[in-house]
């Protein structure tokens, strides 16, 4: 199967290229952060995406790519839209020209975090700007795409040395001496980005189509989440304080009771505990994560 990973320098498209290479030839872009073999690409340019996929062939095209700062869509729609909605558009309509397959990544942020975990069966109502801006792209992907499948997922964490991992940030943070605040009243299903990427494309190959829920199996508060970092890393949990989610003052709303359960797909195989433990162990082992 050849691959084509739109977003191949984030966090969850960076495992989508590294899975995918097990199993066939895969072609990855970058947008502002450039890497070496990858495509320079602004997904919302139409002509771009259609040359891009013209020449690189793929039988399926991956869409990890994203505005993912919540905060930012809040105060900024316009570009958050042009982003999460015409991008992910211009994508698949080159894509369904071609007669690719489409695999999008969305989350749990279209629910409200009123009666978490949520399953493909609740409905979705976004409480900001970005989930609705993803719940639109869902939809119209919905409608437009005919071999289409849309992965939900949440609070991903991966081994990368980058501050957008939350494992990398928490241990900066333990490592700088500072108090950690983590609030106690936001619960989540931590994902692990390779583990869910792999099982993301085990559907894919059993040709698993519309929307699947696809995250850690374990629901946990995002204080919970941090002192199991700091205890797997051998920090003393101490400085990881309890806090309430309002108290951090974040432009944009999120779910407090969340997370995500399926009724389509088997869970993970792994607890968080074991997850955890695998992304904590791989980034102390490298030398530059500083933690
Ligand atoms: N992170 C989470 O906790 C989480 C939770 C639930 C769902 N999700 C979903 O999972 C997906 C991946 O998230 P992530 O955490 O991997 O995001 P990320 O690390 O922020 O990566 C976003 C990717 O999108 C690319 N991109 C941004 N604007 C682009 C544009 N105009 N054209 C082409 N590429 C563009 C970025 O490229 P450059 O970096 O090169 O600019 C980057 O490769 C997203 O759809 C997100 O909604 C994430």
């Amino acid at each position: 199967m050849r691959s084509v990973v739109i977003g191949a320098s984030g966090q969850v498209g960076t495992a989508v290229a590294a899975v995918a290479a097990e199993r066939g030839e895969v072609r990855g872009t970058a947008f502002r952060h450039p890497a070496p073999g990858l495509t320079p690409l602004d997904m919302t340019d139409g002509e771009a995406v259609a040359r891009f996929l013209d020449e690189a062939e793929p039988d399926v095209v991956w869409i990890p790519a994203a505005a993912t700062d919540v905060d930012r869509c809040e105060r900024d729609p316009e570009w958050g839209y042009t982003v999460n909605v015409l991008g992910p558009r211009r994508v698949a309509e080159a894509a369904e020209l071609r007669g690719l397959k489409v695999v999008f990544f969305s989350t749990d942020y279209v629910f409200d975090g009123r009666h978490g975990p949520y399953s493909e069966d609740d409905p979705p109502r976004p409480l900001m700007a970005y989930g609705r801006q993803k719940l639109d792209a869902e939809r119209w992907l919905l409608d437009h795409c005919t071999r289409l499948l849309i992965v939900r997922t949440a609070w991903i964490y991966s081994e990368e040395a980058r501050p957008r991992n939350f494992v990398y940030r928490v241990l900066e943070q333990l490592a700088s001496g500072q108090p950690v605040p983590a609030a106690i009243d936001q619960l989540n299903t931590p994902t692990y980005a390779s583990d869910l990427v792999r099982r993301a494309l085990d559907l894919l190959e059993r040709g698993t189509q519309g929307v699947v829920h696809l995250a850690g199996r374990d629901r946990m508060s995002r204080y919970a989440l941090t002192r199991t970092i700091a205890g797997l890393a051998g920090y003393d949990p101490g400085p990881v304080r309890p806090v309430r989610l309002a108290a951090l003052q974040l432009p944009a709303p999120r779910p407090l009771d969340g997370g995500l359960v399926s009724v389509r797909a088997e869970p993970s195989p792994h607890t968080a505990q074991q997850d955890l433990a695998t992304a904590v162990g791989r980034l102390l082992r490298r030398p530059e994560a500083g933690a």
